[in-house]
């Protein structure tokens, strides 16, 4: 890995200014998820704003500049538009060559998935440099009326530089990304697509909003994330416990709890942010990851795991021997 940056909107918005909203209370939100406050972008500021402010800082960690960049990668469920996507809208923000951009649509597993492909692509050699982002403007899909599930999420986005040649046995040891599209109902937005494309009656209806089944997602996302994480320390014949740092998909600290638990591994080891930014989706991973980097809780020669789960449903575990 060559760099990594983070952004998150500065506007914060408490449980208390979401109690005025919807019938909700700080103390319902904090008990069951860990949630104190999220960051909301402004009308103006779109997914890929959030996204190229990520980026930027990525590259200048990196010490890297825009055309050196051969790659890059989105990781998004909330583009700017349907077409084109989020990563030509950065490449034209940071000013990049004529490099192949594409997004990937895995909701919360969604940087997992871009790292993995970042790094199979670069193996490929054809390629030095890829940028890699997770974004979200979660903000725009939220039902404000629905206390089950605004209160859960929250704007920003983080970006890695992945470079090849790195020394080896160093950097990204390995991911495993897998899927369940049979379970895809109990987490989606059904409105806007294909399916259902927009009309007087699906927007009355409330279908362009996020619909989740929390309880059931909760229950499958605590089983798939330990054993992607399992998974993936066992092809690199890594224990848990010689695991230094937890990075978990920031969504529920219950969730992340229970994962702590089963696999014998103390509470200390997952750094934890959703206190203050509630779950941005694809942007959770790399928004911890740096946030815990530039605490200084992650130093080199440590095994970094990375765990997510996501709509589709889609879950994934990557390994690092940070350096
Ligand atoms: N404020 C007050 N009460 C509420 C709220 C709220 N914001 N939301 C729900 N309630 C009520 C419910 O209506 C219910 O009331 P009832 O018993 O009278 O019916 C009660 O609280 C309990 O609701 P549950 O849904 O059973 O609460 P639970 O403990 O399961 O917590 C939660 C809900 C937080 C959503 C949890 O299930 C969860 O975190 N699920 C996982 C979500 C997740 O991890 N998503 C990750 C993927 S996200 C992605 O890919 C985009």
């Amino acid at each position: 890995m060559g760099g990594i940056g983070s952004y998150a909107p500065p506007q914060i918005v408490s449980n208390q200014a979401l109690a005025k909203i919807v019938d909700t209370s700080d103390e319902w939100i904090r008990a069951r998820t860990g949630i104190r406050e999220r960051r909301i972008a402004n009308n103006g500021e779109n997914c890929s704003d959030l996204g190229a402010k990520a980026a930027r800082a990525a590259m200048a960690h990196a010490k890297i500049d825009p055309e050196d960049i051969d790659l890059l990668i989105v990781a998004t469920m909330t583009p700017d538009m349907p077409f084109p996507s989020t990563a030509c809208i950065i490449q034209t923000k940071l000013g990049l060559r004529n490099i192949p951009c594409f997004d990937i649509v895995a909701a919360c597993a969604g940087f997992i998935y871009i790292l993995d492909v970042g790094c199979q692509m670069l193996k490929s050699g054809n390629y030095r440099n890829a940028l890699v982002i997770g974004c979200e403007k979660l903000s725009s899909i939220m039902d404000w009326q629905d206390r089950t599930t605004c209160v859960l999420f929250g704007d920003g986005a983080g970006a890695i530089i992945l470079t090849k040649n790195e020394t080896a046995g160093l950097g990204i040891l390995g991911t495993c990304i897998a899927a369940n599209g049979a379970d895809g109902k109990i987490l989606n937005m059904p409105g806007g697509g294909s399916n259902e494309p927009a009309t007087t009656e699906t927007v009355l209806d409330r279908r362009h909003y996020l619909k989740m089944m929390g309880k059931e997602v909760f229950k499958v996302a605590v089983r798939v994330m330990e054993q992607s994480a399992l998974e993936v320390l066992a092809t690199h014949n890594v224990k848990p416990e010689d695991v230094d740092c937890v990075i978990s998909h920031q969504a529920n600290i219950r969730i992340i709890e229970l994962i702590s638990t089963r696999m014998g591994l103390p509470m200390d080891k997952f750094p934890i942010n959703l206190d203050r930014y509630g779950n941005t989706s694809a942007a959770s991973i790399p928004l911890a990851l740096d946030e815990a980097y530039r605490e200084g809780r992650i130093k080199s020669g440590n095994y970094v795991l990375l765990i997510a789960f996501g709509a589709g449903l889609t879950w994934g575990s990557t390994l690092i021997k940070w350096h």
